[in-house]
């Protein structure tokens, strides 16, 4: 069933005409949830439930206004480290996420797909990814993916390890090695580099982020917290993209680089 309102949404908005040059690939790391329920007196949950609701305005706002890539940083390797009780309730959010934005998913023609280190997660959790993921797959007007259990430094550890292990077994040549070639070994090799990273909540750090494929990717910081981030705060950060001229190290309009060359 889909719910009414996000119904209403989608029917109510277009790619609108300010939007020249979208980012192909858009990261978010959502940041600010604790601060937001402490100014409110509230505990830190009741945070990442606002927050939760700002991943639903956000997943609307980018899938009608043509961003074909959308990847959230949702739980980090390190997340772990928090409180059982905090833990507990964002699995529990994230259960509840896909089992009400499922069939809104199918019907959008939105696939998700989720990156991290799923063995520590609650198998019910892991359950439900897998099952989204499947139902999803025919999915071709935008690809969500949450980053969970997430580590940019583990993504490229086990990424080096497979290769070690081709290696030995003398599928590759470890000389003759490309970046394209490492990147197919990434978890997120499915995924372009993303083209813009926003991180809310006036925090200036990458923390552990997609670090292979944010070499050349535009940063916008927002002071705004991530349960107040709105559709407003999205327009101006792509309005801030849009004006960027992206050199990759080169002269304007050079493409991204690739193996062997380098860039500034
Ligand atoms: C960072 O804020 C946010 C998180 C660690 C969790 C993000 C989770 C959500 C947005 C909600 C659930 C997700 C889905 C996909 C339904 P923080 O807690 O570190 O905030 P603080 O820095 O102010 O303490």
């Amino acid at each position: 069933m889909i719910p009414q309102q996000n119904m209403q949404d989608l029917s109510s908005k277009k790619v609108p005409d300010w939007l020249v040059r979208p980012p192909t690939h858009l990261g978010i790391i959502m940041d600010g949830n604790g601060r937001w329920a402490q100014r409110r007196h509230l505990p830190r949950v009741a945070g990442h439930r606002q927050g939760a609701q700002a991943v639903r305005r956000t997943v609307t706002a980018c899938r009608s206004w043509g961003i074909r890539y959308l990847t959230l940083y949702a739980f980090s390797w390190e997340n772990w480290k928090r409180s059982r009780i905090e833990v507990d309730a964002l699995m529990h959010l994230l259960e509840d996420y896909l089992d009400r934005e499922e069939s809104l998913m199918i019907e959008q023609s939105i696939r998700f797909r989720a990156i991290g280190d799923r063995t520590r997660l609650p198998r019910s959790v892991s359950r439900r990814l897998e099952d989204v993921e499947r139902s999803t797959g025919d999915g071709r007007a935008m690809n969500l993916t949450l980053a969970l259990s997430y580590s940019g430094r583990e993504e490229v550890l086990e990424a080096a390890r497979r290769m070690a292990f081709d290696a030995m077994a003398g599928k590759v040549d470890p000389a003759q090695m490309t970046q394209e070639d490492f990147g197919r070994y990434l978890a997120s090799a499915v995924l372009p580099p993303p083209d813009l990273l926003i991180r809310t909540s006036g925090e200036f750090r990458i923390s552990n982020f997609l670090l292979w494929q944010i070499a050349y990717t535009e940063l916008y910081f927002t002071a705004v917290l991530w349960p107040d981030f709105g559709d407003e705060d999205l327009k101006q950060a792509l309005m801030d993209f849009q004006e960027r001229q992206r050199r990759f190290g080169a002269e304007s309009g050079s493409p991204e680089p690739t193996s062997r060359t380098t860039g500034a």
